[in-house]
């Protein structure tokens, strides 16, 4: 370039915006909205992305300081050394998964999961060329059974659809004993109830997109473990992809500031609604860890820590699969809408929905009734939730 001559116009709109020195902490942790990071030499940039100088070099996977951040404060309210982020909570578990269980392998899991992770297991492990044996979760001479020579141990703290509680004290201990890492979808509880790496869980997964965020406005995932697990887990998703972007990570920041509060809200709302809908004629039957009904309801005692039992609940309403359908639709405060955790109280019915493939026979098996509806309890006036509730059940 000579001297008289200055750089052109889109050369200096590209080349101009530095982000300029600062040297007061924000209040909110900048969005680093950027896929890369320069160097000053090659041998910087060849130090860096082999892990061996610190710094950022690639967004996907290498790190970005928004998503470090959001990855400090997640593994530091799971009691873990480190996290890492992922695009969402299907993407956390199928990283995790692979890093743990190769071709040859065989995985154990807790029968009572979410549908996503049960396609994973049944239709994506099999291809790989892994074994997946399924137990009951409450049968701890079962678990025991299916842990020798396992590459892990997968269970829910509060499982699909039912709202049952693994007694995880007891699972994480069988683990240890065995040698096989326990891996663990935390994401109905959240670490606001429950923190089972103090059980001896080796990796905490959760969906985000559920109570981290908070606000059925974002897709996500996250896994909380040790520093040499979050090594292997990101030297998967190097080469596989599937990773948070920037903007979510600042999302699910800011969900966690408020996540204990929204719990205590969730809990306080769902308590005061299961109550309403347990003494209804119209109602068979109310699936909710913290009525003393609920088979489960010492082990979420024990488990769920400050008196929280969550927002997750299941109804049985009467009148079948009819019926079930029939109360969701008139219902006006609450949604039908898949996805749960958020701000919304959102309801499905599972025998048309989530459980369509099984026929009533299967489902009964799986104790899943016909007029079964989850409901995941949001954050309004608990009042104009019963009102609503009760006015949909005189139509279901
Ligand atoms: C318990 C649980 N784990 C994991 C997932 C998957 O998360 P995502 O939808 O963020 O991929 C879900 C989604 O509903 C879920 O309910």
């Amino acid at each position: 370039m000579s001297e008289e001559r200055g750089r052109g116009f889109t050369t200096r709109a590209i080349h101009g915006a530095v982000p300029p020195p600062i040297e007061q902490i924000p209040a909110s942790v900048p969005i680093y909205q950027t896929s890369t990071f320069r160097f000053d030499t090659s041998h910087d940039y060849a130090e860096t992305i082999s892990f061996r100088k610190p710094g950022y070099t690639y967004t996907r996977g290498y790190g970005n300081p928004t998503l470090l951040a959001f990855e400090r404060v997640m593994s530091d309210l799971e009691g873990t050394q480190s996290a890492f982020s992922f695009a969402s909570g299907m993407a956390a578990m199928h990283t995790v998964f692979t890093t743990l269980a190769a071709t040859g392998d065989r995985i154990a899991t807790s029968n009572e999961l979410y549908g996503g992770a049960f396609s994973l297991f049944t239709k994506v492990m099999p291809r790989y060329g892994i074994e997946v044996t399924f137990v009951d979760p409450h049968d701890l001479d079962a678990v025991a059974g299916a842990l020798p020579g396992a590459a892990f141990f997968y269970v829910e703290t509060i499982a699909n659809p039912n709202v049952t509680v693994a007694d995880l004290e007891a699972i994480g201990a069988l683990c240890r004993a065995s040698g096989v890492p326990g891996v663990v979808d935390n994401t109905f509880a959240s670490p606001a109830l429950c923190n089972p790496s103090t059980h001896g869980f080796e990796f905490v997964l959760h969906s985000a997109t559920k109570y981290v965020g908070g606000h059925h406005d974002l897709i996500g995932g996250v896994v909380c473990c040790s520093q040499e697990g979050m090594g292997r887990v990101r030297d998967t998703v190097l080469e596989t992809g599937g990773t948070m972007a920037p903007f979510e990570a600042w999302l699910c920041m800011r969900g966690l500031m408020t996540l204990e509060i929204r719990m205590q809200r969730h809990s306080s709302n769902a308590m005061q609604l299961a109550r309403f809908l347990e003494g209804h004629p119209k109602v068979e039957r109310v699936h909710y860890p913290g009525l003393p009904s609920h088979p489960d309801h010492g082990v979420a005692r024990r488990e769920l820590g400050g008196g929280m039992f969550g927002g997750m609940m299941a109804v049985e309403v009467a009148g079948g699969v009819e019926g079930g359908m029939r109360f969701c639709d008139a219902l006006e405060v609450g949604w039908v809408a898949t996805s749960l955790g958020g701000v919304h109280t959102l309801v499905g019915h599972a025998a048309s929905t989530t459980h369509r493939q099984l026929d009533p026979e299967a489902r009964r098996r799986a104790g899943i009734a016909d007029g079964l509806v989850r409901v995941s309890v949001g954050l309004e006036n608990v009042e104009d939730l019963i009102e609503d509730f009760a006015r949909a059940l005189e139509k279901a």
